[in-house]
């Protein structure tokens, strides 16, 4: 089975999906859609000598072409929820980048949106399928109950953009939402309870405070903690610093149970899992996953994340990263936000 992509905002991401497909068997990349004519011709040089897309400069154009069966989005997340209400018009299938969406509202109309298109709708969180976390996952029996998730990211700032969309809280729908429901979806994903509290403190305190665009300084915030409490008594925690590049590890997750803990770095390739009763570590080491053929900027998991894609397209499957899981991992991102904003806890139950 061929499948023919169309690509919408090529931009970082838009460019670094097509250098994905690039590798992957029977596919073509028929149309590309952006508005800005460096991001074009970007795209093209991306597709060099192996697809010939016809270029739009208006991603409706792109949704009525009747040769593609799947899309992706990946413009700013301002643009997602525009974007998925026509593409819901078709039946194509959609691999929509994260955030999903930049407000509740929006949220909630692409959620119910999904649940009635025909095609399917894929949420672009694909931390999910690096090896460390994919090993994590294999071990995690071996802990006994899960009690406690830490995840630190200390990074470097936020790159440039294409007009700088992302220094803006009403583009991103906040740092926490933009950048952190990557960690939200982690957590999702490993703690087997529902969030029901959300806690943070966060501030704007050194970067991109010396911009202005159109007079403007940006708003989004460059650091933050922020906890989270389940249903059944486990705790999470966000540790986030966006003004501590040049670190060794990008990413630290520590996962703790009642009998043992594992610990793991991205990028890395050991698990340390950690016995209470016996006192004692064992260092386990990670294997790449030997199907990944572009590393890119995300360790391989972009390209595993095509592959299980295009595998659940084959096969009839329902998406791995369904719009649920989408919308879970911004839930707790805007209700962080929201937390910063107020000073107080967020009550989820009361926040939906
Ligand atoms: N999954 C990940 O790890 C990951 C990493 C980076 C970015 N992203 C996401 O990918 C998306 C794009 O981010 P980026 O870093 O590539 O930004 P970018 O600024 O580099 O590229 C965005 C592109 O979209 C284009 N665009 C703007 N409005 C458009 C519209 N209406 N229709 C079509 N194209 C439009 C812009 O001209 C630009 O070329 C964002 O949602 C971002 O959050 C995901």
């Amino acid at each position: 089975m061929k499948l023919n992509y169309g690509i919408i905002g090529t931009g970082m991401m838009g460019c670094e999906h097509i250098r994905n497909l690039r590798k992957i068997p029977d596919i073509n990349i028929v149309a590309i859609a952006d508005p800005n004519e460096r991001s074009r011709k970007w795209a093209k040089q991306n597709c060099a000598d192996q697809f010939e897309p016809r270029l739009y400069e208006d991603y409706k154009e792109l949704l009525m072409q009747k040769d593609i069966d799947i899309v992706v989005i990946a413009s700013p997340n301002h643009t997602h929820t525009e974007i998925m209400r026509e593409l819901f018009k078709t039946d194509k299938h959609v691999l929509l980048e994260k955030p999903m969406c930049t407000n509740l509202s929006d949220g909630m109309e692409v959620l119910e949106g999904s649940k009635k298109h025909k095609g399917i709708v894929w949420i672009g969180l694909e931390y999910r399928f690096m090896s460390p976390i994919q090993s994590l996952i294999t071990h995690v029996n071996e802990i006994g109950n899960i009690k406690m998730l830490s995840i630190r990211e200390h990074r470097f700032p936020f790159l440039e953009k294409v007009d700088n969309w992302n220094r803006f809280n009403k583009n991103t729908g906040g740092t926490l939402v933009e950048k952190c429901c990557h960690f939200f979806d982690l957590m999702n994903l490993m703690v087997p309870s529902k969030p029901i509290k959300i806690y943070a403190s966060g501030g704007q305190d050194v970067n991109h405070l010396d911009e202005k665009y159109e007079g403007k300084t940006p708003d989004i915030i460059d650091n933050s903690f922020v906890l989270i409490d389940y249903e059944d008594g486990q705790r999470a925690m966000l540790d986030l610093c966006m003004f501590a590049e040049a670190g060794k590890y990008e990413q630290e997750i520590v996962l703790t149970g009642d009998c043992g803990k594992l610990e793991t770095h991205i990028p890395g390739n050991e698990l340390l899992l950690t016995n209470r009763k016996k006192h004692s570590y064992k260092t386990i080491e990670i294997k790449d996953d030997p199907r990944v053929k572009e590393v890119g900027f995300h360790h391989g998991a972009s390209y595993i994340e095509h592959l299980e894609l295009i595998e659940c397209i084959k096969n009839k499957n329902h998406p791995l990263v369904d719009c649920q899981k989408g919308f879970d991992s911004i839930v707790i991102g805007l209700a962080a936000q929201r937390s910063i904003e107020t000073g107080e806890p967020v009550h989820l139950n009361n926040f939906l």
